[in-house]
């Protein structure tokens, strides 16, 4: 707490409102979970009861953010879930927590610059233009039948590199052009559902939870398709959407007054995300048909249900298509914000070098910790599927909020005279209903990534395979494709 009071050189500065905290937690919550997995969820798990599958995961999401709201008043400092296992479990927690922050926030920011990457080339379309396959994909991919496959994901890297540059420049520059960002996609969000929702075929969304059978994906992996199970699995896959709140936790030494605000920020944008979400997955479900988000439509699924079912409203497709763009910058820009400040903490206390507390002399903010993350980030989204990373940062942030919900619950136990601006209701009811979901949650992922690990080996095999027929006969027969 000393070391959060001390202000002037070396020091990060205090610059964050009510209002910018909770655009931050919206800045990093509202990106590919919403846009692109509820078309996933629909498709291969829940139908139109993806929106029970929201609610599900937002009531995990609530156990987990009471707990973060009662840590954030208390212990305002940075570092977030770090932070606070270091002042209620001790070193090693810490340290292992800290090195989980790096699946949720650098995996998270590499996986949405790879979404980012897609849809950028979707605006480049419009005008005639296009980043080949090749230099947009990671060499794990290829372009189904026709023997093409990536080499290196060139614009993910570049987003990756001008949102480091932007948060070296200061933190409240970050924090002025994220709001701008939030302001644009909250209101495409909701002229989505306003207008949308005059365009929703009841049959549809009946039944709404679908009977329980199952579904095998284009990919070949077979899941529970409606029922209780499908709700389960589904809202797993949406997790996703909900990433990022705990976020705002991670500019506590930025905040101006973080025993009130910090509360504010964190509730306050998983509340509006909650309720954005579940309107929107009612919407999107209610206008196309199942069948649509598993066939033409599973790519850009907002864009091709506008399309498809709201005629008239093609500048609201393309509307949409510009609020994702943006709204994925916005939810990197905060990731890799959070990760810097993890590691600033970590380097505070000596478990990561030095070089991670350095501060801009100008800027005050933590520059050599950016650019090593942008490079770190920038291998996994230049290499790495999207799926892959996807499912590393859901299993992260489930662990650290498993651990943030049993601190808090050890905390009230062991210290129970220190101040606290926010105090978690009904503990430990809520701590353990948020280990519990966060636990359920994980196990569902785990599956998923054991399955995505499965299409990885197959697509390595494809690259192999196609590469060895471009090796002359004798090399080939000397097995010279193993170089890869
Ligand atoms: N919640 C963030 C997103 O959906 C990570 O992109």
């Amino acid at each position: 707490m000393a070391e959060a009071a001390a202000t002037g050189e070396g020091t990060l500065k205090r610059t964050l409102g009510p209002m910018a905290l909770v655009a931050l937690g919206i800045g990093a919550i509202i990106g590919a979970g919403l846009f692109v997995r509820t078309a996933a969820a629909i498709a291969d798990r829940a139908g139109p009861s993806v929106t029970l599958a929201f609610i599900v995961a937002g009531i995990g999401c609530a156990f987990a953010g009471l707990c973060y709201a009662e840590f954030a008043s208390m212990i305002p400092v940075a570092g977030s879930a770090y932070t606070y296992s270091y002042a209620t479990m001790g070193e090693l927690s810490a340290w292992i927590i800290g090195w989980d922050l790096v699946l949720e926030y650098a995996v998270g920011a590499a996986t949405v610059a790879i979404a980012w990457s897609e849809y950028f080339n979707r605006v480049l379309e419009w005008f005639g233009m296009r980043i080949p396959y090749e230099w947009s994909h990671s060499p794990l991919e290829a372009m189904q039948g026709t023997g093409v496959h990536g080499i290196i994901n060139i614009p993910a890297i570049a987003i990756l590199f001008a949102l480091t540059a932007l948060l070296i420049r200061g933190t409240q520059e970050s924090a002025v052009v994220n709001s701008i960002i939030v302001i644009i996609k909250v209101s495409i969000v909701l002229m989505v559902i306003a207008i949308g929702w005059g365009f929703i075929n009841p049959a549809n969304h009946t039944p709404l939870i679908p009977r329980p059978m199952a579904y095998t994906t284009p990919q070949g992996i077979t899941h529970s398709y409606g029922g209780l199970m499908g709700i389960l699995g589904a809202a797993g896959v949406v997790f996703f959407a909900y990433i990022g709140f705990d976020a705002v936790s991670t500019a506590a030494q930025e905040a101006r007054n973080p025993k009130r605000d910090m509360p504010i920020g964190i509730l306050g944008s998983l509340v509006v995300c909650t309720v954005l979400y579940v309107l929107f997955s009612y919407v999107l479900s209610g206008v196309a048909t199942v069948e649509d988000f598993r066939t033409a439509g599973r790519e850009a699924s907002v864009a091709f249900a506008i399309t498809k079912y709201m005629p008239g409203f093609e500048w609201l497709s393309k509307s949409v298509t510009v609020a994702i763009l943006a709204g994925f910058s916005s939810v990197i820009l905060v990731m890799l914000l959070g990760q810097s400040r993890v590691f600033y903490s970590m380097s505070h206390d000596g478990l990561v070098s030095k070089i991670f507390s350095d501060v801009h002399p100008r800027f005050r903010t933590p520059y050599k910790s950016n650019m090593l993350f942008f490079v770190f980030t920038a291998l996994f989204a230049a290499f790495i599927p999207e799926d892959i990373v996807g499912e590393m940062t859901s299993i992260g942030t489930l662990f650290a909020f498993i651990l943030v919900c049993a601190g808090v619950w050890i905390m009230r136990v062991r210290r129970p005279d220190l101040t606290r601006g926010f105090t978690v209701p009904a503990l430990p009811f809520v701590a353990i209903m948020g280990i519990i979901v966060c636990g359920a949650m994980i196990r569902t992922r785990v599956d998923q990534l054991a399955a995505a690990r499965g299409l990885a080996r197959d697509r390595l095999d494809a690259v192999f395979f196609l590469r060895d027929q471009t090796q002359p006969a004798a090399r080939r027969r000397s097995g010279g494709g193993a170089v890869i």
